[in-house]
């Protein structure tokens, strides 16, 4: 069952299972890069009677033992719900991306792809992002695939999150 708080706006109903702050692990690889291992913390809060979540996820690089090895890729955004289930989310990079997503909600799922990528002069060949979430049994699992360095569509990562506090104290 999902709680969900009062003063959420409404537009936010259809999402508000991801209301709360996760964490995990998750496998990344790419082409052109030796794959990985990654511990990474995600929250989703809301403000009272305002129709977007703010989101926010942080990574660190672990070793074999699950140690960390050094912080990764850092990203902060809104998740935008909108009528007939679709979705316009806003995220920005450190690594000089921002980029926005369209999607689709389902009861327990999000898919989305990006619309527009822009880039700073120095940055990476990174050119769209596919990314499926879901909640299987109470976990926030996603696959995240990426056109970048000349590859097309190519899985970089996948996670499974357990929450660690739930939406009635997601207020941001
Ligand atoms: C949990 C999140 C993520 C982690 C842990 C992660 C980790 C990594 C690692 C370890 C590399 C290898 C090079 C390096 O050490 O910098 C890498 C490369 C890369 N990542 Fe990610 N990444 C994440 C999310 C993203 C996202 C969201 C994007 C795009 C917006 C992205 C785009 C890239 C690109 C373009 C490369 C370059 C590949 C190359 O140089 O050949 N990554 N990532």
């Amino acid at each position: 069952m999902i709680e969900i708080p009062d003063d959420l706006h409404e537009a936010c109903y259809p999402i508000s299972w991801l209301l709360g702050r996760w964490e995990g692990v998750g496998l990344g690889d790419y082409p052109t890069i030796e794959a990985f291992r990654f511990g990474q913390e995600v929250e989703f809060t809301y403000l009272p009677g305002k129709p977007f979540l703010s989101y926010s996820s942080k990574s660190w690089i672990l070793d074999d033992d699950g140690n960390l090895v050094r912080p990764a890729a850092r990203e902060t955004g809104y998740w935008r719900p909108q009528a007939d289930g679709e979705i316009e989310v806003l995220l920005s990079h450190p690594t000089g991306f921002v980029e926005i997503y369209i999607g689709q909600v389902e009861p327990a799922k999000i898919e989305m792809a990006t619309r527009g990528v822009l880039k700073t002069e120095g940055a990476k060949d990174y050119r769209t992002g596919h990314r499926l979430y879901g909640l299987v049994k109470g976990t926030l699992m996603y696959v995240y695939e990426m056109s970048a360095m000349g590859h097309e569509l190519t899985p970089h990562l996948s996670a499974e999150l357990k929450r660690v506090t739930g939406a009635s104290e997601a207020q941001g």
